[in-house]
């Protein structure tokens, strides 16, 4: 039997690829066809592939021309795979020519000539592409700015912002350049907010009622009934309303999840989650102060998405000690944050005047997951058991700190106004709850 393999990433399957699935199938009697992970692809710097992974082998499963479809995840597997399956012919299309003759090796490499006037790129672009206007007064623009460029479906409409000075030349030399929330929202089809998370619920809500889609920095209001109010809003007008924290779109961070959800650690019983930095600043001063993030704004929201995302947002209890750079309480520099589930409990340590190790701990019934500092921006994580020699390590590739998948993701939302992952809504509100109770001094022990 002579075994043939092809790879690609199919993404909106058309005639051309189905051409060359019927010559490569051709070549032999079983066809092996290799559709290449988005994460693969992300590192290859393809990270505009418009459908899922699962989307694109339905649809050459879909074909009837494959007779097995294998996942190609890493560097490398293309070997891996023609000795592991036996392989005879390793066939590809002429826009590789060349590229793949040091599987010679292996088995036979044939190029197979591509069909003309068609490909997936061209398919994408045929897609809407929206103008995305920057806001705030953060040199964290500068990042999203570089990373916006490698975003299919992304266009940079100019930036809103009262510290030009601290912005990278390319973000000044946008179409716009406005300190007026208003002229950008304009020029728009959708904004970035890095704003104070005091102004985020209005900024949200004005954008939102002009008809533009938002995506806002964590956490996207102060309080749970704004929260819901403009996911409603955002619903009613058919807008696209996503909260951005990068470490949820991290794809270990995803693969995480999805362990712990699944039972890989049995029970889960305790979420232990720490997030520190020591940030440089005169405490005496109240200017500063008041123009600094406290411990809660800074990580708060990254420090509780994986106890809301793993166990819910239904605790019992919650209890917070602090301690205070001001005499009215306003600015923590550290906050414990303590929750009781029924069946469960979980801890959350931020802050921004004391250093600490920056690690995730998910404990279950049958072992943990231990992610290193700085577990926010993860690419690592282990799995631990009773028995080390059980143990496993999970590593996945992470582009651009995660700020590229978040608007990946974002991009991708617009056009199909279909929210596929990242935060949902009940998390970002109970974000908001937690930033609530917080302010309000909920349940509060002061450390001196
Ligand atoms: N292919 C082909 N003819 C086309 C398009 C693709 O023969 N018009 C072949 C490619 O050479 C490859 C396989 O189909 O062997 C999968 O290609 P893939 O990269 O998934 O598709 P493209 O349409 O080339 O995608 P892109 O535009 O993103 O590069």
């Amino acid at each position: 039997m002579v075994k043939v393999i092809t790879y690609g990433t199919f993404d909106l399957l058309h005639y051309g690829h189905v051409r060359l699935l019927e010559r490569a199938k051709a070549l032999g009697d079983y066809l092996i066809v290799g559709v290449t992970a988005e994460d693969f692809d992300k590192s290859r710097g393809k990270i505009n592939v418009q459908q899922s992974l699962m989307e694109r082998v339905d649809a050459v499963r879909a074909t009837g021309l494959a007779d097995e479809i294998v996942i190609e995840e890493y560097e490398g597997q293309k070997i891996d795979d023609i000795r592991r399956y036996g392989v005879d012919i390793f066939a590809i299309g002429s826009d590789w020519k060349g590229k793949f003759d040091y599987l010679n090796e292996y088995c036979h490499v044939i190029y197979l000539d591509r069909t003309e006037g068609i490909s997936s790129t061209e398919l994408r672009s045929q897609d809407q592409s929206f103008r995305l206007g920057l806001v705030g007064n953060s040199s964290f623009l500068n990042k999203v700015e570089r990373e916006c460029q490698l975003v299919n479906g992304l266009h940079l409409a100019g930036v809103c912002t009262n510290m030009p000075e601290i912005l990278s030349e390319s973000v000044r030399s946008l179409p716009l350049m406005t300190e007026h929330y208003d002229e950008l929202l304009e020029v728009s089809d959708a904004v970035y907010l890095r704003t104070h998370p005091g102004l985020h619920a209005e900024q949200v809500e004005k954008a939102l009622l002009a008809g533009k889609h938002v995506l806002c920095e964590s956490p996207a209001s102060l309080t749970v009934d704004e929260c819901r109010k403009l996911y409603s809003l955002a619903k009613e007008k058919g807008l696209v309303f996503m909260e951005a924290l990068k470490t949820a779109y991290a794809t270990a961070y995803a693969r995480l999840l999805l362990l712990a959800k699944n039972g890989k650690i049995g029970k889960v019983t305790s979420v232990d989650a720490t997030c520190t930095s020591i940030l440089k600043m005169n405490m005496e001063d109240p200017d500063e102060l008041s123009g600094k993030w406290d411990s809660m704004s800074e990580w708060g929201p990254t420090a509780l998405l994986p106890v809301f995302q793993i166990l819910g947002p239904d605790y019992c209890d919650m209890r917070i000690t602090s301690r205070f750079a001001d005499q009215e309480r306003k600015f923590d520099t550290f906050t414990r944050i303590s929750f009781e589930y029924p069946d469960a409990v979980a801890s959350i340590k931020v802050g921004n005047q004391v250093k600490s190790e920056g690690e995730l701990i998910i404990s279950g019934t049958k072992g943990y997951i231990f992610v290193p500092a700085p577990w926010w921006k993860t690419d690592y994580f282990e799995i631990r058991y009773e028995n080390p020699a059980e143990n496993k390590r999970y590593f996945y590739q992470l582009d651009g700190e995660g700020i590229r998948y978040e608007l990946v993701a974002f991009a991708r939302a617009m056009s199909t106004k279909q929210i596929l992952y990242g935060i949902e809504p009940n998390v970002s509100c109970a974000i908001s709850g937690v930033m609530e109770d917080f302010r309000a001094h909920k349940n509060l022990r002061v450390l001196l």
